[in-house]
């Protein structure tokens, strides 16, 4: 139910404007509002093969992510969903924001590539479920098929 409210507001935001900068920016908006315990929520995006920091709600974080770095990095080489219960026993995660300790990240796809990810942190311990997961890559997969990666 969660889940449905979030993806209709987003296919709103979306039809409304499809530029991926304002997309972005409304939907991490929409998902901290609406979503509880996160302290970070936003997009990593594909810029000269590594992954630079897009619209996001939160403090700053890192800007740039190698493939294979991180959770972030993680999710790009395997080219998919990778759900981290406690970042302190992911070895190598990334610490932007020293309150995380659970974080959620879902390759977002163009032509098969991942062109950007979802990366969605929370300072309590196993924050996210399948339901979450599935809430999530649904909502991913609703970017994938509106979105305009235009810059003109
Ligand atoms: N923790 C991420 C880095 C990005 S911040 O969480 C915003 C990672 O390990 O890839």
């Amino acid at each position: 139910m969660l889940y449905g409210s979030i993806i209709e507001q987003a296919k709103g935001i979306l039809e409304e404007e499809s530029w991926y900068v304002s997309a972005m920016s409304n939907i991490s908006s929409l998902i901290m509002a609406t979503l509880s315990d996160l302290n970070w929520a936003g997009f990593y995006l594909m810029k000269n093969s590594r992954l630079t920091v897009g619209p996001f709600q939160g403090k700053p974080a890192c800007i740039h992510i190698a493939p294979g770095k991180g959770v972030c990095g993680t999710a790009v080489v395997r080219n998919e969903t990778v759900m981290v219960p406690d970042v302190h026993q992911f070895p190598g995660h990334i610490a932007c924001d020293g309150a995380s300790e659970s974080e959620i990240v879902i390759p977002i796809r163009a032509d098969g590539q991942v062109k950007a990810v979802l990366d969605i942190d929370s300072p309590v311990k196993n924050r996210f479920s399948p339901e979450d997961q599935e809430g999530l890559e649904q909502l991913a997969k609703l970017i994938e098929e509106k979105v305009s990666w235009a810059d003109h």
